[in-house]
């Protein structure tokens, strides 16, 4: 579902990845892990096409779409849940994702009342995502991890067959964390998940497979028992991260 080949991208004279080949399959669960500054969120910016490598492509679906604009990948299928705040603060939770829900239909239309079907799409989303008794409730006023929650619904208003969650549990107490994650969990098989986290509980939940980057290089791939017991990825991260 998702492939990149030798990807590069250079900052001026700070290369955040250099030479990364991942492959992600259809409906599969992975996780990208490693220290502050590896490349994880710049790998994520080229896969929605925020970012543009310095070289080597990116394949969704088997087609080639390196340097593709964003709007386009999400017309393909991609969604992206940020590792900060994308949220209309001052609308409430239900108008946030009814926008979405619209969004993802065609151009988004401004000062205009979200019609009644995108509303009920947005509930239902917010019920899956465990806001239904928060709907009217804007979203500057929800919490941490109900604001979470809410861009999750969010990605999920666009149908998406990839799902790229930058640091959902970053910021969240045990129990949101722990919510999230079930909720991540109980996705559908046929979505393909990546998510980049820190939590190695979180990860070794959720993932079939774990890729490990370091200063911008794939240092480890494989599954989440292989990658435990792997030393390299135990001195440059895990052995850091985990008790
Ligand atoms: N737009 C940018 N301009 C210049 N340097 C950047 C830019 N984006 C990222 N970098 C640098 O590229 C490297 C990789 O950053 P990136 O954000 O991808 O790391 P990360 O693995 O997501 O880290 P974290 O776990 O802290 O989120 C870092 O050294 C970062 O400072
Ligand atoms: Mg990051």
């Amino acid at each position: 579902m998702i492939e990149t080949v030798d990807l590069r991208r250079a900052f001026g004279g700070l290369v955040a990845l250099d030479g990364v080949t991942v492959r992600v399959a259809e409906g599969e669960r992975r996780a990208i892990i490693g220290p502050n500054g590896a490349g994880k969120t710049t790998l994520f910016n080229i896969l929605t096409g925020e970012l543009r490598p310095t070289s080597g492509r990116v394949r969704l679906a088997g087609e080639d779409v390196t340097g593709r604009r964003p709007h386009e990948l999400a017309r393909r299928g991609l969604a992206r849940m940020y590792q900060r705040n994308e949220l209309f603060d001052p609308l409430p939770a239900r108008d946030n994702v009814a926008l979405g829900v619209g969004a993802a239909r065609g151009p988004y239309r401004p000062f205009t009342r979200p019609p009644a079907a995108d509303v009920a799409a947005a509930d239902a989303l917010l019920e899956q995502v465990g806001l239904g008794d928060r709907v009217r409730v804007p979203a500057r006023e929800l919490s941490h991890g109900e604001r979470r929650q809410l861009e999750l619904a969010l990605a999920l208003a666009r149908r998406p067959r990839v799902l790229l969650l930058d640091e959902p549990t970053a910021g969240m107490s045990p129990a949101e964390t722990a919510r999230i994650t079930s909720l991540i969990a109980s996705l559908e098989r046929t979505l393909t998940i990546v998510v980049v986290e820190h939590d190695m509980d979180v990860v070794f939940r959720l993932a079939e497979r774990v890729t490990v980057l370091h200063e911008g290089r794939v240092i480890a791939d494989g599954t989440p028992a292989a990658v435990r017991a792997d030393s390299q990825v135990n001195e440059v991260y895990l052995g850091k991260v985990v008790a």
